[in-house]
């Protein structure tokens, strides 16, 4: 039986190591009602992939609460100036027809420092609208600056998969209380390091998507892939059914 592991988030919250992305799907309330079933508690959404409908529509048709699924949703560079935070909040809720997001993060570095963003999502915070803030696509330095502004932040949703290992980065956050999401985790590598990941997949008799997840799961990370193949949303989640060794791991890092 797949068991799902949690993160500590902040001193309240934990989230779910296991996400389901959101972008780009097919039938995108089928595709979240599948994840739901199979037995996904966290949906990775964000303005600019237009699912927040999808997913309250199979939410409501899931016959699951409201607090048993954790929803992450994203700023675009639009709304982050500390006039629009506030109304774009109130839109998401309206959206996804709920009363709070568990986790809302600024998509993109943008032209409006993140010191003021953050202030004004603090804002919405304490209003009740939003659990947890965080940053995406922040590398080290503009992590800092974030950290600077005394606003407690606890996400960082980053590219992590082959191609696109930014360690430093991830060491950076982790020491630093700062969870770190991979979006993108599935994305093909080089000849050499598919090569190591066939290998494993024989090795645990795993797919090639199992082993990309066991690993960055391995690593601390939150995983959130995405599919509209029911086959494939069901075999990513029993990604957590097991355990990379550490040696192995290394193999991957270091193909
Ligand atoms: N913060 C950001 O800037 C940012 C940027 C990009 C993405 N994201 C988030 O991260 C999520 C995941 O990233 P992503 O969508 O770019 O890529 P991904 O999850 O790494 O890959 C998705 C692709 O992999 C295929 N796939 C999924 N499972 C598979 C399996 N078991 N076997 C074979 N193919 C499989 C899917 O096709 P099928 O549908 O056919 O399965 C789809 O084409 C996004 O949905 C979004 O929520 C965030």
């Amino acid at each position: 039986m797949t068991t799902s592991p949690s993160l500590p988030l902040t001193s309240k919250l934990q989230i779910p190591q296991m996400g389901f992305g959101t972008y780009r799907l097919r039938d995108a309330e089928r595709a979240v009602a599948h994840a739901l079933q199979v037995g996904y508690r966290h949906l990775d959404s964000a303005d600019i992939y237009d699912s927040h409908k999808p997913i309250a529509r199979a939410l409501a048709g899931s016959g699951l609460a409201r607090e048993d699924v954790f929803i992450t949703s994203k700023l675009w560079s639009h709304s982050v100036s500390a006039k629009r935070v506030g109304p774009t909040v109130q839109r998401f809720l309206d959206e996804l027809e709920t009363d709070y997001i568990d986790l809302l993060l600024i998509h993109w570095p943008a032209n409006t420092p993140a010191a003021e963003t953050l202030a004004a999502m603090d804002a919405a915070r304490r209003a009740g609208q939003v659990r947890a803030l965080g940053v995406s696509n922040f590398d080290i330095d503009l992590v800092q600056e974030a950290l600077d502004s005394g606003i407690e932040f606890s996400n960082n949703q980053i590219e992590y998969n082959l191609n696109h290992q930014p360690a430093e980065l991830l060491q950076f956050c982790l020491e630093r209380e700062i969870t770190v999401t991979a979006y993108s985790p599935l994305e093909r590598g080089s000849r050499e390091q598919e090569t190591v990941l066939a290998q494993l997949a024989e090795k645990y008799n795993a797919t090639r998507e199992q082993v990309l997840l066991n690993w960055l799961m391995h690593k601390g990370m939150i995983v959130i892939p995405a599919s509209s193949n029911p086959a494939h949303i069901e075999s990513n989640f029993k990604a957590q059914d097991w355990n990379i060794e550490p040696a192995d791991a290394d193999a991957l890092d270091a193909a």
